[in-house]
């Protein structure tokens, strides 16, 4: 055993299979897994046919890679014609050999493609095909004896169909039994449903969403689609936020917190505001303390408003863990505070400390203007943190909500980059609603049962992250997202 490591581990290349539908690859990290088996469910007229043969298309067109369609209907001639409306000219495809359009009955299909060296694979030789979509299997269902045998064949399928090294999408009509989606669910590699959904009274809207997608990191939720001249377009949602042009150069500042980094795209964007949402049971400070350790050690000056669950302690201690001395900072003017309970601070921070306790709300925001003015002046990247939940607190919520907007707006214009402490179901829907629209992004942590859990549910690039549980551990930066 030349150089072996007990903790080498073979890694399989999966490659990846792009769609050929515009922003549908973006959903998934750049396409279906190779070799994978997906289920594409939707009612009639909600783009399945058109879904599977762009996929047929693109393949032949642009990735070199053959393709077969097999369609239960008897006179395909419809689709032919259907299709040339999107400018894909079938029979060109079939007469270079980069596909085949099948018509056969569901039963013949099945009798060939199970049989080694039947009439299916010799095609699937003879083409060297790649990509296969069988448009719609709901129909094997009259086939079969029963729910059994519909299972059992549904899983020989997809058995036969991974042997052969296809990628494959099986069109599923949507049934009217909601429960009936689970076994397809359960065999496939990914899931999409395609829907077709009323929207403010008059309107239809097409969405999709994507169920699942073995080994992929997906972006969750129902995006819109529109069938152009070109095909199926999707528009990956919250897209339109005004911030993915702005984003392009743009700094990132690291949370030192890895994996949310990562569903980051890198971090914070510099220039942008963050509410970090979180349930009065949640443990933030962890997170809290992370970023601004990192933004210390990357040069950047803080200024904080440390909440009641923050004390400066708790914060000079944690700073110290990492290396940094809080003392040191309030020395160099690189650490300022806001403090509205008169904590005691440690004596070497304490000429950082802005005391507001007891200030009016007009004097105290003349204050806090006056301070962030001039610290803007300084040179270096500025980093802030603030505990809206404080400010609401010792301020009233009319107080810390009319100002919002200004200040947020004031934060970016300079440049700088804050995030802001507050407790959604403290504050209400309405004030919620509003924080999270003149926000850049928002993080959410809360607790429940005996997990604590984290999820980014708006980022400036569009990332909405699954929820993570977090496991606090024994070094920096003493969490985890897992
Ligand atoms: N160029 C086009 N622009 C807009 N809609 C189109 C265009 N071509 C076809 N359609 C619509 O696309 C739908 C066809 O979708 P199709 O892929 O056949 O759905 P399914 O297979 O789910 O029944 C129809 O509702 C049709 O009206
Ligand atoms: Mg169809």
């Amino acid at each position: 055993m030349i150089g072996a490591n007990k903790y080498d581990v073979q890694v399989i290349e999966m490659g990846t299979v792009p769609t050929g539908v515009r922003g549908l690859d973006v959903l998934m990290d750049g396409g279906f897994p190779q070799g994978s088996t997906i289920m594409v469910e939707g009612a009639p007229g909600t783009g399945k046919t058109t879904l599977g043969m762009q996929f047929l298309v693109h393949g032949a067109m642009k990735d070199g890679e053959a393709g077969i369609y097999v369609t239960f209907e008897e006179f395909p001639d419809q689709l032919y014609s259907d299709m040339l409306a999107f400018g894909w000219d079938l029979r060109k495809l079939e007469a270079e050999g980069a596909l085949r359009v099948i018509s056969m009955s569901p039963d013949i299909f099945i009798e060939q493609i199970v049989e080694p060296g039947g009439l299916v694979e010799k095609l699937i030789r003879q083409i060297d095909c790649k990509r296969i979509v069988i448009d719609s299997i709901s129909l094997f269902r009259y086939g079969a004896a029963g729910e059994e045998e519909h299972r059992r064949m549904l899983y020989r399928l997809r058995n036969i169909l991974r042997r052969l090294g296809l990628t494959s999408i099986l069109i599923k009509e949507r049934g009217t039994m909601r429960e009936e989606s689970g076994f397809e669910a359960y065999i496939s590699d990914g899931f999409i449903q395609l829907q077709l959904k009323q929207q403010m009274e008059k309107y239809r809207v097409r969405t999709l969403e994507i169920l699942k997608m073995r080994g992929r990191r997906i972006r969750e939720g129902e995006h819109v689609y529109r069938l152009t001249d070109n095909g199926i377009r999707l528009i990956p949602a919250r897209s339109m936020v005004e911030d993915l042009a702005l984003l392009n150069g743009q700094e990132k500042v690291p949370t030192g917190v890895a994996m949310l980094d990562e569903l980051l795209e890198g971090g914070l964007a510099q220039g942008s505001v963050y509410l970090l949402d979180t349930n009065s049971k949640a443990n933030y400070k962890y997170l809290i303390a992370s970023v601004l350790a990192n933004r210390l050690r990357a040069g950047d000056k803080v200024l904080a408003l440390l909440s009641s669950f923050l004390t400066p302690q708790d914060l000079h201690k944690m700073l110290a863990l990492q290396g940094l001395s809080m003392g040191e900072l309030a020395k160099e003017e690189r650490i300022f505070f806001i403090e509205h309970y008169t904590r005691p601070y440690p004596k070497d921070c304490e000429s950082s400390v802005i005391n507001v306790n007891g200030l009016s709300n007009e004097k105290y925001r003349e204050v806090v203007q006056e301070k962030i003015g001039a610290l803007v002046e300084g040179s270096g990247n500025w980093f802030i943190y603030y505990d809206l939940n404080t400010v609401i607190a010792e301020r009233g919520k009319d107080f810390a909500t009319k100002h919002f907007a200004e200040d947020s707006a004031g934060v970016k214009a300079l440049c700088m980059t804050m995030m802001v402490l507050c407790n959604f179901s403290e504050i209400g829907p309405e004030v919620s609603a509003f924080l999270e629209r003149t926000c850049n992004g928002v993080i959410r942590t809360w607790v429940d049962g005996a997990y604590q859990y984290m999820q980014v549910t708006k980022s400036p690039n569009g990332i909405i992250s699954e929820p993570y549980v977090v496991e606090t551990t024994t070094q920096a930066p003493f969490m985890k997202l897992i």
